[in-house]
């Protein structure tokens, strides 16, 4: 054989701590505002819907946060996950660059999701936690805390917005399989659910509202908990199980990325697999290029503001400086539901604010084309949100062909697309939509977003 394929690390070195980024980011993160004081919160704030340690670990500046072995035991069914030299892509690319990828889908439940699922099912579980509340976009989310409540026995209720429960009936099968209850949302389960589809019988749902619903549910059940597959920073630290697993595989290939890609939902998986490597820089290592990738249909990124405003619909969250298309603004029902979010990670959003990374925006159908590229050449059948990756990643590798350049570009294929057969059906059949940026209800939306200094 004369060229590898897979680069693969044994069990002994799945990471033993997560990387937390907040010891070496060059400036320090806006604190989130209560939205009733306008002050910085505290622990008692967070404390009616998260358990203790994850507050700790978002207020924590210490570079490692050690993992318990439950949770790197229950890692062992799937990590440390390979990364792939994409040698059928490049061919067929006719492109000097190599194109690695980081592959998330052999997970339990699909994708990158379980590595902080655990993680928060376990603390729970450990300060006394009988059952969690939840949204989930793609599905993706939800399945995953079905699985980690599985594992560490919790109840899991699982509020699934409401376009993605009727384009993917059989994430729902998973997801009951594993023992959890879901609903669609919004639904009637709830006042705010109950509120909206007064209004809108036939509502989409958006992540926005499914999580003022899941939040909802949290404080008006005893023993309950809310969980989150997105957005907070105890999120993004967790999967950083993803990067600093690449670290090591980049050097039994021998190489080290140029151009670093992740689709960016509200921000976990492309900080996952971008912040170690982001870290080395900001200890005086090399710069990389670091791009994420996001729909036109909610391009928070490139098109929304950097300002204060609510995670929710509802406006029950803190108050979080993030790039926003507004919070009550709902994006257009495109496949990739994990990112149909009007905000960005505050982390993620910190760092386009200041340069350290890009952000590019792509449309559905050019997504869904290089999607089936990818199925083409490596087999792996992408999930919609990892398309837009790999829609970024084929543009860099055929830009790297115009300039006769080489390069070395590595992105993250965080799930498979097994769920989303319908999506892909649509697009064969030649009818799928791409929907045009809508200016007019973002600038709508960003009317309402709250007035907050700094
Ligand atoms: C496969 C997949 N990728 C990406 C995302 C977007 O989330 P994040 O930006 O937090 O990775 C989701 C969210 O549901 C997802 O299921």
């Amino acid at each position: 054989m004369s060229r590898q394929t897979k680069f693969v690390l044994s069990e002994d070195r799945i990471p033993r701590a997560w990387y937390n980024i907040a010891a070496d980011l060059p400036v320090p993160p806006p604190p989130p505002l209560n939205p009733g004081t306008g002050q910085p919160i505290g622990p008692a704030d967070l404390a009616p819907i998260f358990p203790m340690e994850l507050i700790r670990q978002v207020v924590s500046t210490e570079r490692e946060i050690g993992i318990p072995d439950p949770i790197l035991d229950a890692y062992a069914l799937y990590r440390p996950s390979p990364l792939y030299r994409a040698h059928r892509l490049e061919a067929a690319l006719d492109t000097p660059a190599h194109i690695y990828y980081k592959y998330e889908g052999g997970s339990p439940s699909g994708s990158h999701k379980p590595n902080t699922a655990l993680a928060q099912a376990y603390y729970n579980k450990a300060e006394g936690v009988t059952r969690l509340a939840t949204e989930t976009g793609a599905g993706q989310w939800g399945s995953a805390l079905a699985f980690a409540g599985a594992v560490f026995g919790l109840e899991v209720k699982v509020y699934m917005v409401r376009a993605s429960y009727d384009q993917k009936p059989y994430r729902r099968n998973l997801m009951e399989t594993y023992g959890a209850q879901i609903v669609p949302s919004p639904s009637p389960d709830t006042e705010y659910g109950r509120r909206v589809l007064a209004e809108t019988p036939d509502h989409t749902g958006s992540l926005g509202i499914a999580i003022s619903v899941a939040i909802e549910d949290t404080v008006t059940h005893p023993g309950t908990k809310y969980s989150l597959g997105s957005v907070f920073d105890f999120v993004l630290l967790h999967q950083t199980v993803i990067g600093q697993e690449t670290i090591l595989q980049m050097e039994m290939a021998g190489e080290e990325p140029e151009v670093i890609i992740g689709c960016a939902g509200g921000g976990s998986n492309f900080a996952g697999l971008s912040f170690p490597w982001l870290g080395r820089t900001f200890r005086g290592g090399r710069t990389y290029r670091v791009i994420a990738a996001e729909p036109e249909a909610a391009p928070s990124l490139t098109r929304g503001t950097y300002a204060y405003d609510f995670g929710d619909t509802a406006q029950m969250t803190p108050l979080v400086k993030m790039h926003t298309l507004g919070h009550d603004f709902v994006p257009e029902p495109i496949h990739a539901g994990g990112l149909r979010y009007h905000g960005m990670s505050p982390l993620v959003s910190l760092l386009k604010e200041h340069g350290h990374i890009e952000a590019r925006a792509v449309h559905q159908t050019a997504t869904f084309e290089a999607g089936v590229r990818f199925a083409r050449t490596e087999g792996i059948l992408p999930a919609p949100e990892p398309t837009h990756a790999i829609k970024v990643a084929i543009d860099e590798a055929l830009r790297a062909k115009a300039e006769g350049r080489p390069t070395v570009i590595l992105f993250n294929l965080c799930g498979h697309g097994h769920f989303d057969l319908a999506a892909y059906e649509r697009y064969l059949a030649g009818a799928l939509e791409d929907y045009e940026f809508p200016a007019e209800a973002v600038a709508a939306a960003l009317e309402r977003v709250p007035v907050v200094a700094g």
